[in-house]
C-alpha cells in the first residue's frame, strides 16, 4: 500500500482504478487531512472496506468490483476454470467484510457473471477490468440522474436534514441524498442543510459537513440529540438520507439514527425521503434476512483517542437500523420516485426502461 496526500478537487473520485492500482480517499483521516491510499492486492480492498477507509453503500459496492479485477491480476492461473476458482475465493473474502449493505453483493456478483461469461484467461482479465470501471463510471451518471428526480420534492428556502453520509464520499461522486441536494441547488432553489453528527463514527460531522461546507453549502452540523429539538422548533422542512439496502417491502436499513430520525419526522409532519440506486434494492430477501452489523464497543466507548467510557462496560454498538415504510413518504430513484404502497412501486421502479 502506498500513501499520497493532495488538494481537494470537484473531479476527485471516492475510489478509482488507475495503472492497474485501486485507488482510495482514506475517510479514516477526514476531515483534518485528504489522504489517498493505492492497493495491487484485493486483500488490500477487503481490509479497507473492513476498517471504513471506504464506506457507504455505492462506494463499497465499486470497490468489492475493483477488488476482483485485483483479483484477476493476481492471479497466476492457466485456465478459465482456475481463474475462476482463485475469483471465487477473492470473492468471498471482499464479500464477508461487511454485512448489511446489499451493493458489495451486487457488484460483487456482476463481476462474477462477466468473468464466467468470457472464454479465456486474458479475456476474462479485460471483462473484469472494464466492467469495474464501467460500473464506477455509472455510478455517478445514476447519482446525477437521480439528483435530477429527487429535486422536485424540494422547495426554494427548504432546510433539508440528513443523517451520516450519502454523499460523494459513500459513492464514486456526487452521492444519493447529497446527489438529491447538490442537484436541488443546481435547479437554481436556495436551500440550507442539517447534518446530524451520526455518532459513533461521526460519518455527519466528519465527511457531510467537511464535503459540503468544501462546495460551499449553508450547512450545519447538530449533535444527534438535536433532531427532536430542530424538528420541534421549525428549524426543519425535510428529510433525505441514503440506504444500505431497501427490501422490496419499502423497509430501509441505514446508518443507526435513521429510525429516530425518521420516527421524529413523522410524529412533526416533516416528509421524510430516502434516496437510493435500484442497486440498493434487494427484491430477494425478507426483514427477516437482513444482517445488522454490530460493531466493536471501542467505537462507543471513546471519541477519537480519548476515552469517554469506564472501563469494561458492556457495549451493543449496531451500525444500522431499519426504517418501516409507515414512515418514509418516498424513495427516490434513478428510474423515479416509489410512494406507498411500496410494494408495487418498487415493483414498478425495475419495469422502467431507459
Ligand atoms: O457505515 P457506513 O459509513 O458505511 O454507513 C453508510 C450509510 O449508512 C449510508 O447512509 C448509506 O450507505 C448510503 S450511502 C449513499
Amino acid at each position: 500500500m502506498t500513501e499520497s496526500t493532495a488538494k481537494i478537487s470537484s473531479s476527485l473520485r471516492t475510489v478509482e482504478w488507475k495503472a492497474n492500482r485501486v485507488i482510495m480517499i482514506d475517510q479514516t483521516k477526514l476531515p483534518n487531512e485528504l489522504v489517498f491510499v493505492e492497493y495491487d492486492d484485493y486483500n488490500q480492498v477487503a481490509d479497507a472496506i473492513r476498517t471504513l477507509v471506504v464506506r457507504g453503500a455505492p462506494a463499497i459496492g465499486v470497490s468489492g468490483a475493483f477488488g476482483l479485477a485485483l483479483a484477476v491480476l493476481q492471479s497466476n492461473a492457466t485456465t478459465k476454470e482456475e481463474l475462476i476458482s482463485d475469483l471465487e475465493k477473492a470473492k468471498k473474502i471482499l464479500f464477508e467484510t461487511r454485512p448489511t449493505a446489499v451493493n458489495l453483493g451486487w457488484g460483487l456478483k456482476k463481476i462474477m457473471d462477466i468473468a464466467k461469461s468470457g472464454d479465456s484467461v486474458e479475456q476474462i482479465r479485460e471483462l473484469v477490468i472494464s466492467k469495474a470501471q464501467q460500473m464506477a463510471d455509472d455510478d455517478i451518471e445514476i447519482n446525477k440522474t437521480m439528483g435530477k428526480i429527487g429535486s422536485i420534492l424540494f422547495d426554494d428556502n427548504d432546510t433539508i436534514m440528513t443523517h451520516c453520509n450519502a454523499g460523494a464520499l459513500a459513492t464514486v461522486a456526487y452521492g444519493t441524498a447529497l446527489g438529491v441536494i447538490r442537484a436541488t441547488r443546481e435547479s437554481g432553489k436556495n436551500i440550507k442543510v442539517i447534518a446530524t453528527e451520526t455518532r459513533p463514527v461521526q460519518q455527519g460531522s466528519r465527511l457531510t459537513a467537511f464535503e459540503l461546507k468544501h462546495d460551499g453549502f449553508d450547512v450545519s452540523l447538530i449533535p444527534d440529540t438535536a433532531v427532536g429539538y430542530s424538528m420541534a422548533n421549525g428549524l426543519v422542512n425535510k428529510v433525505v438520507v441514503g440506504a444500505d439496502r431497501i427490501v422490496k417491502t419499502g423497509h430501509v436499513f441505514n446508518k443507526i439514527g435513521t429510525y429516530q430520525v425518521a420516527t421524529m419526522a413523522k410524529q412533526h409532519g416533516i416528509p421524510f425521503y430516502v434516496a437510493a440506486p435500484l442497486s440498493t434494492i434487494d427484491m430477494e430477501s425478507k426483514v427477516e434476512d437482513v444482517i445488522i452489523e454490530m460493531r466493536k464497543g471501542t467505537e462507543v466507548t471513546g471519541i477519537g483517542d480519548k476515552k469517554t467510557a469506564p472501563d469494561d462496560i458492556n457495549v451493543i454498538n449496531p451500525a444500522f437500523d431499519m426504517t418501516p415504510p409507515e414512515l418514509i413518504s418516498g424513495i427516490i430513484t434513478e428510474k423515479g420516485i416509489a410512494k406507498a404502497p411500496f410494494e408495487e412501486s418498487i415493483k414498478k421502479l425495475f419495469e422502467v426502461n431507459d
